[in-house]
C-alpha cells in the first residue's frame, strides 16, 4: 500500500505520517518514509537529529543532471536503485518491521536548477516504489494542494486528508480530495485532528469520510517545544487506534 498524506498547513499530516510508519511497522511490516515537503520535517517527528537528516534529492543537482537531463528532459529516468541509495534506516526494535526515511524535499526545492526537473525526478521516484508484499510507502505531502495540482501523487493507492474541525481546513481538505480525485484516486480517508469527537461537518462536495479523530495530545504539547519527535507519546493508544481506523477505511 501507497499512502499521501494532504491537508493544509500545520494541521498534522507530519505528525499522522510519522504515527502511521511507527504504527505499521511496530505490526510488523516494512515502511518507506518519504518526506516530500520543502520543509523536511518527518525525519524529525520520527525522532532523527538533524545531522541524521539527508540532503532532499530535489536539491541534488547532480543526480537531478544525471537522471533527467539537461536540455530534453527524461521522461523515463533510471530510478530504481535511489530509494535504497539515498534513504537512511530509523533504529527498530526487536521483531518490528524496518523503517527507512527517504528525503524528497518539495516541488520548488530544485536548488539552483530546473523545478520541472527535480519535479519529473520525484514523481518517478514514487512512480517506482511499487509497495510490495508486507511493504507500506507513505508520503507526506506539502501543505495545500501544489502536489496534488502537479500530479506527483499520481501513483498512490490512497490519500489521508488531514484537517482541523474548522471551515478553512476542512475547504482545503475538500479541494485536495476534489483534485485527487480527478487523478483517479478515489480511495480516501478524513482524519480530524486536535478533534475530540466526531462532529457534524459542513456540506462540503468532495470531502471524504471521516475514518478518525484525534483529540489534542497534552503528552505530545507538553515536550514539542523540546522534542521534534512525535512518538512514544503517553497517548500512544489513541494514536494507534486512529490508525487502525484508518487503515480499515481505506483497505476493507
Ligand atoms: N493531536 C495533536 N495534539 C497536539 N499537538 C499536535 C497534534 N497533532 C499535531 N500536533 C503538533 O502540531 C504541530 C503541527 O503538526 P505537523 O507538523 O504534523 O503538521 P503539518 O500538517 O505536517 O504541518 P506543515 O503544513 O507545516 O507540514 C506540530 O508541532 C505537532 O507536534
Ligand atoms: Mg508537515
Amino acid at each position: 500500500m501507497k499512502l499521501a498524506f494532504a491537508g493544509k498547513g500545520g494541521v498534522g499530516k507530519t505528525s499522522l505520517c510519522a504515527w502511521m510508519g511507527d504504527h505499521l511497522s511496530r505490526r510488523g511490516l516494512d515502511v518507506w518514509l518519504v518526506d516530500a515537503d520543502t520543509s523536511l520535517s518527518l525525519g524529525a517527528a520520527c525522532g532523527l537529529p538533524p545531522e541524521a537528516v539527508p540532503a532532499p534529492l530535489a536539491a541534488r543537482e547532480d543526480i537531478v543532471r544525471e537522471r533527467i537531463g539537461s536540455g530534453i528532459m527524461s521522461l523515463t529516468p533510471f530510478v530504481d536503485d535511489l530509494p535504497e541509495g539515498l534513504s537512511v534506516e530509523l533504529p527498530r526494535a526487536p521483531g518490528q518491521g524496518r523503517r527507512r526515511l527517504l528525503v524528497m524535499g518539495g516541488v520548488d526545492a530544485g536548488g539552483g536548477g530546473c523545478a520541472c526537473a527535480a519535479n519529473a525526478l520525484l514523481k518517478a521516484v514514487l512512480a517506482s516504489m511499487i509497495s510490495g508484499r508486507g511493504e507500506v510507502v507513505l508520503v507526506d505531502l506539502e501543505a495545500g494542494v501544489e502536489h496534488l495540482g502537479r500530479g506527483t501523487v499520481a501513483d498512490v493507492d490512497g490519500l489521508v486528508v488531514v484537517s482541523e474541525p474548522s471551515l478553512r481546513s476542512l475547504r482545503t481538505a475538500a479541494e485536495a480530495a476534489r483534485m485527487a480525485r480527478e487523478l483517479g484516486l478515489a480511495r480516501q480517508a478524513l482524519v480530524l485532528n486536535r478533534c475530540s469527537a466526531a462532529p457534524q461537518l459542513p456540506p462540503l462536495e468532495c470531502l471524504p469520510p471521516l475514518a478518525a479523530c484525534l483529540p489534542p495530545l497534552e503528552g505530545l504539547a507538553a515536550r514539542q517545544l523540546w522534542d521534534g519527535s512525535v512518538l512514544g507519546l503517553p497517548e500512544r493508544a489513541a494514536v494507534d487506534a486512529a490508525c487502525l481506523a484508518v487503515e480499515a477505511a481505506l483497505f476493507t
